[in-house]
């Protein structure tokens, strides 16, 4: 029997750190349910660029596309000038495979600390569905002037009918496997080309589903609303830059970057989807053992429903809600347990799983 092949980029930092333990939670689960995985490691990140002069290589990126999913850590160094690994790989894979949903869930586990008093986790289960491939990060604008005092920068938004159909249907369709209820968050009232655009688009999409009730809010306002009121959300769909900034937020909310796990879907399976934890490389904390590797396994566990693998997804995610709330912290030596121990406890409880669900 042979297995999927799953391409694994640790990359900088935090990131081998977290994904090795992905890793362990995956094949504790493999061995739990009977399939297999075929792993092959990349070094891609700040050495691979130093040394080489690359941040990916064309035959590399060959060899990804015909994986059958990619697990992604984090890039990232101080060294490294800001923009080249985070642009080069991440941005750049994200296109190049047509990764056009980021798929964010943000869910409060039980047990788990949140900032926000009161806050129950039945309270808070919704997902946010960034749009992946357009918006602001496309990269396009430049200067006039540089360096001189009349200096001119743009930076543009790009937003296509085609792009923004297929991320909000992609919402829509999700929507009707959960609370069948869709929001859609721009600044429509200011950034009236766009927001006009993803309206029209939304209000053509939710037509197709009557079953679905929708609402639209603003993007100040929702960073408002994700705080005191984020029972009124399930589904959310929204732009590349807004996404990115509210998904940080929800990260808190649930209790840490450390937990926020993330898809970057091509749910037309043209090219692989990557799973990644939504932090970076976090140099502040790396080497010492202190990130929580839940966010990766819950990559992992997205990443395993993906492959078809839905038992061995919930194992996954049982695994992390019971061992999060016997931490005495969910970051720092104040977790009471490094980061390898933490995934050795997810995996023996993965281990343990009830193979029939
Ligand atoms: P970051 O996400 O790496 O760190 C932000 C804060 O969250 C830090 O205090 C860090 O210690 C904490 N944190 C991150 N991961 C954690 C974990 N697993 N457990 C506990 N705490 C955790 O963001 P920052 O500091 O802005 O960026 C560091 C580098 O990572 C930069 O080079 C940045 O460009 C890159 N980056 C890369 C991303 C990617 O590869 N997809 C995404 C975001 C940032
Ligand atoms: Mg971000």
């Amino acid at each position: 029997m042979s297995g999927k092949r799953i391409a694994l980029l640790p990359g900088d930092g935090v990131g081998p750190e977290v994904t090795a333990q992905a890793v362990k939670a995956c094949e504790a689960a493999a061995k739990r349910f009977g399939f297999e995985l075929d792993w092959t490691e990349y070094e891609l990140g700040a050495d691979y660029w130093r040394i080489t002069g690359q941040v990916i290589p064309a035959e590399i990126e060959a060899e990804l596309a015909r994986a059958d999913a990619i697990l992604f850590g984090a890039v990232g160094d101080p060294s490294v000038p800001p923009g080249v690994l985070e642009r080069g790989l991440v941005i750049h894979l994200r296109t190049a495979f047509d990764q056009y949903v980021n798929l964010r869930p943000v869910r409060l586990l039980p047990g788990v600390p949140t900032p926000i008093r009161g806050l129950q986790p039945d309270d808070c289960d919704l997902v946010i569905l960034r749009e992946n491939t357009e918006g602001a990060y496309v990269g396009t604008g430049g200067f006039v002037h540089r360096g001189s005092e009349n200096e001119i920068a743009t930076q543009e938004s790009i937003n296509t009918r085609k792009g923004v159909e297929r991320l909000v249907r992609h919402g829509f369709r999700m929507a009707m496997e959960r609370r069948k209820h869709v929001t859609l968050v721009h600044k429509s009232n200011i950034l009236t080309f766009a927001g006009d655009l993803w309206q029209r688009t939304f209000d053509s999409v939710a037509a197709d589903y009557p079953d679905v009730t929708t609402d639209y809010v603003h993007v100040d306002a929702m960073c408002l609303y994700l705080v005191t009121e984020p029972q009124r959300f399930d589904v959310v769909v929204t732009d590349n830059l807004f996404g990115d900034i509210i998904t940080d937020l929800g990260a808190a909310v649930q209790g840490g970057l450390g937990l926020a796990a993330s898809g970057n879907l091509n749910p037309d399976h043209t090219a692989p989807s990557m799973f990644e934890p939504v932090h970076g490389s976090a140099p502040d904390i790396a080497g010492r053992g202190w990130a929580n590797p839940a966010g990766s396994i819950l990559s992992a566990a997205l990443m395993l429903e993906h492959l078809g693998y839905r038992d061995a997804a919930v194992a996954l995610e049982d695994g992390v809600r019971a061992v999060m709330p016997t931490l005495g912290a969910l970051r720092g030596p104040e977790m009471g347990m490094s980061t390898e121990d933490i995934g050795d406890a997810v995996a023996a409880h993965i281990s343990e799983a009830p193979t029939h669900s």
